[in-house]
């Protein structure tokens, strides 16, 4: 079993960027967290962060051919506005779910849409950094079940 960790743009930036809005764990820390988990679930995983949508598309696009089953991704403002990468999520066709830090529905108004939501699974917003975790886990039951 094979799932992706992808952070989009100035994600690289946790724990310096507003840390009353995204708190204070690292990215570095936040994948190290998860590829633990991934091992004690007796998975495997590919952490992968950019500051351009082009790239995750790009990225996504090479991880077909190594077979993808899960994908846990928290796309930044791509969230907002990033269609190609909404389009690339979709081709993929592997389960999906979209985190976010921060309470995006209590937040600016412009944070409230999600170009991504429509062909996720589900959304986790507002529980901080554990959220990738519980995603993951979400993950692999239900891969497991099928
Ligand atoms: C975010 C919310 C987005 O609106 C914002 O642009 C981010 C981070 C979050 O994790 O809360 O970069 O995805």
């Amino acid at each position: 079993m094979r799932v992706l960790l992808i952070n989009g743009p100035n994600l690289n930036r946790l724990g310096h960027r507003d840390p009353a809005v995204y708190g204070t764990t690292t990215l570095a820390e936040i994948e190290v967290a998860f590829s633990a988990r991934v091992k004690e679930r007796g998975a495997e995983c590919v952490c992968f962060q950019s500051n351009h949508e082009g790239a995750i598309v790009d990225f996504l696009q090479s991880q077909i051919p190594n077979g993808i089953d899960g994908i846990v991704i928290n796309p930044g403002a791509l969230t907002h506005y990033g269609l190609s990468l909404r389009d690339a999520l979709q081709d993929v066709g592997a389960p999906t779910i979209e985190v976010h830090l921060s309470n995006i529905h209590a937040r600016e108004e412009f944070r409230r849409h999600s170009v991504i939501a429509p062909i996720a699974r589900g959304q986790m917003t507002g529980f901080g950094w554990r959220a990738y975790l519980w995603a993951l886990d979400y993950l692999i039951d239900e891969i497991d079940k099928d």
